[in-house]
């Protein structure tokens, strides 16, 4: 099956002022996409938007709030969500967490994979729209100096795969897909995690080269203008995607 040309589609990131969400952007910038980025950092947005010109527009709003997603969904109708805005964990064990930073990424990373999830499949987005997810290979390992984060990522992972459902169910013929990345020390959040577990010792980071923003961009904007690809799940990590239903480890 041909690739589905993003050029003048609209694509709409969240979380795109750094990180993976910044290499996402870019990558569908370059794709020809018009791209909407999402995050609280307006000056970070603005750098970006300095960099990929016209294609892009700058939105500094909280993800999490369910009135910004359902403006958003809205004004944009774009053919390709990307749900990757994430909070920062605190780096210590169970013990050392209270509810509120154990739940930090319940109240980010899936309140607003659900907020957004619920308003494109209520508007409907237009059929061949494809939503992607950022879950995280933590959603299959755990990752024991996080709290909340493996529970909240396996979370997005299924409340992605409830969501397919419901899209086939009603024929809307939306596509949503889930992505596990790799830990990587490439982005602040990873950078972060690769020292807190090195100093703890006992878990493995992963070795090789790491999983880069670029990479990450360029597998996402790969997906998105590949309509044949069907699978629900993919590890991502600096070889590409590999899809969860092929098994093998993760
Ligand atoms: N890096 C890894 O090793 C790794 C591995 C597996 C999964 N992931 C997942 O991949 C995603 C991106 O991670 P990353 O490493 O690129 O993280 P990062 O460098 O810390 O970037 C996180 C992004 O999310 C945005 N964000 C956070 N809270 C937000 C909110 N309430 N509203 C809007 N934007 C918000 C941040 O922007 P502002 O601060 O400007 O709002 C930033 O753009 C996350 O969901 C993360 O859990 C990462």
């Amino acid at each position: 099956m041909s690739d589905r040309d993003l050029a003048g589609t609209t694509a709409l990131v969240t979380g795109a002022s750094r990180g993976f969400g910044r290499g996402i952007a870019t990558a569908l910038s370059r794709a020809g996409a018009q791209v909407v980025g999402v995050a609280r950092d307006r000056g970070a947005l603005e750098d970006l938007g300095a960099e990929l010109g016209g294609s892009f527009t700058a939105v500094a709003a909280d993800a999490a709030d369910p009135e910004v997603a359902g403006q958003l969904i809205d004004t944009y109708r774009p053919a390709t969500l990307v749900l990757n805005a994430g909070a920062t964990p605190l780096p210590r064990p169970i013990h050392h967490q209270t509810w509120q930073t154990f739940s930090r990424n319940w109240e980010v990373d899936v309140q607003h994979v659900f907020n957004f999830t619920r308003e494109a499949l209520l508007a409907p987005l237009a059929p061949g729209s494809t939503v992607i997810t950022l879950s995280s290979g933590a959603a299959l390992r755990g990752s024991p100096l996080s709290g909340g984060y493996a529970g909240a990522k396996a979370a997005i992972r299924w409340l992605t795969g409830y969501a397919a459902e419901e899209s086939a169910r009603a024929g809307l013929g939306l596509r949503f897909v889930t992505l596990l990345p790799q830990l990587t020390p490439a982005t602040d959040l990873g950078a972060r995690y690769t020292a807190a577990y090195a100093a703890r010792g006992g878990v493995i980071t992963p070795g090789g080269p790491p999983l880069t923003p670029e990479r990450a961009g360029q597998a996402v904007a790969d997906l998105a203008a590949d309509p044949g690809s069907h699978d629900s799940a993919y590890l991502l990590t600096a070889e590409g995607l590999r899809s969860l239903l092929l098994g093998g480890p993760p």
